[in-house]
């Protein structure tokens, strides 16, 4: 154990009281308007660019955002062939541009302009471009929050220096548990649940600490059964808008639409000529793409004017509507963490005005 000096513990204590306040200020600070011109720039000498990342400056904790371009005959990822890569990171990609196909989990989807795709954790998976133009996509995955809680691992093909599992024969290639071919030492123990079951009469509704415990030794083999029977592709076609406060909305990727994720979500918002959206703000992160259209929004009383190609990140519990001053139809690709804050039981949503439209 580290010791420290009295001061030290005071000074730690101080810091958990100031937190609140300062990240406050935080919020307030981070980055809220990305312009295109600043990521066609960039994509001048990239293949990728990273529009919203933490480690560019953004008070954003669970997921980064960024750009895919590639030139007519150019592969989508450069990860290999046949397994292409795996990560404990959730992702959710939109096609922007051009077709192709991925193979994730040993299982092809076809995709084009409009669709998304959400690749199970841990599932090796690869895209092909197959278009006759430049393919653009955009991804949001939750890098960030599986570096922060130190359980992200990236296993590419091309850098099998870096795999932490991969490398340990047949079944640690299959699982989509990291580690879940690994042997306790001794070998596997097989146990018989029937031992811990307990004497005399404790029915009173409650699981016993030994099933709790089970549950618990079962947890991952379930969780590998729940990530291969998510949903992994929505067409565009599909898409339901549907009206809401908020304005014209679909949900694309959701738990509560058969998608196993966790901490990301994905919906379409659109607003008419003319229009705007609701008000609202709440406690939890969104990344919002500008797919078409113009206007402004009014975020935490700043106004910023936008276009097709920007992007606006919220910050956390600000207030934010939407103005449409163009002639066209705008669209928003959003992303957010709700998944992840509702399940850890902070989200909080306050409705202001409603859209002005249905
Ligand atoms: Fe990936
Ligand atoms: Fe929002």
């Amino acid at each position: 154990m580290v010791m420290v000096e009295k001061e030290q513990h005071l000074k730690m204590r101080m810091e958990h009281i100031r937190f609140g306040k300062e990240e406050l200020e935080r919020r307030r600070k981070s980055p809220v308007h990305i312009p295109a011109e600043h990521v066609a720039a960039q994509l001048k000498d990239h293949y990728h660019v990273y529009i919203v990342d933490p480690r560019l400056g953004f008070n954003q904790r669970t997921f980064r955002f960024w750009i895919n371009y590639r030139a007519l005959g150019e592969e989508m990822e450069y990860s290999g062939k046949q397994l292409g890569h795996r990560h404990t990171v959730e992702a959710v990609i939109y096609i922007h541009q051009g077709h192709g196909y991925s193979v994730i989990d040993g299982v092809k989807y076809l995709w084009e302009a409009g669709d998304l795709i959400c690749v199970p954790v841990f599932a090796w998976h690869r895209h092909h471009n197959e278009s006759q133009e430049d393919l653009i996509y955009f991804a949001a995955t939750t890098g960030p929050f599986s570096m922060a809680t130190g359980i992200a691992l990236y296993e590419e093909e091309n850098y099998p220096e870096y795999w932490v599992f991969a490398q340990q024969g047949e079944e640690a290639m299959k699982t989509l548990i990291p580690g879940g071919a690994e042997a306790p030492p001794g070998g596997k123990v097989d146990l018989d649940q029937s031992r811990w079951k307990p004497q005399g009469s404790r029915s009173n509704g409650q699981p016993t600490s030994a099933e709790i415990y089970f549950d618990q030794l079962n947890f991952a083999q379930e969780e590998e059964k729940r990530r291969r029977a998510g949903k992994v592709l929505v067409k565009s076609k599909d898409l339901k808008f549907q009206p809401t406060p908020m304005g014209r909305v679909a949900y694309g990727v959701d738990t509560k639409l058969g998608f196993h994720v966790k901490v990301l979500g994905t919906l379409f918002a659109e607003i008419p000529p003319g229009k705007r959206s609701g008000a609202h703000r709440h406690i939890y992160e969104e990344t919002n793409y500008i797919i078409a259209g113009e206007g402004y929004s009014i975020i935490e009383d700043e106004k910023y004017q936008w276009k097709k190609g920007d992007t606006l990140v919220i910050p956390v519990f600000a207030w934010h509507q939407h103005f449409n001053t163009g002639k066209e139809t705008a669209r928003f690709l959003v992303h957010t963490n709700r998944p992840c804050m509702e399940s850890t039981g902070y989200i909080h949503t306050q409705q202001g005005e409603p859209a002005d439209y249905e």
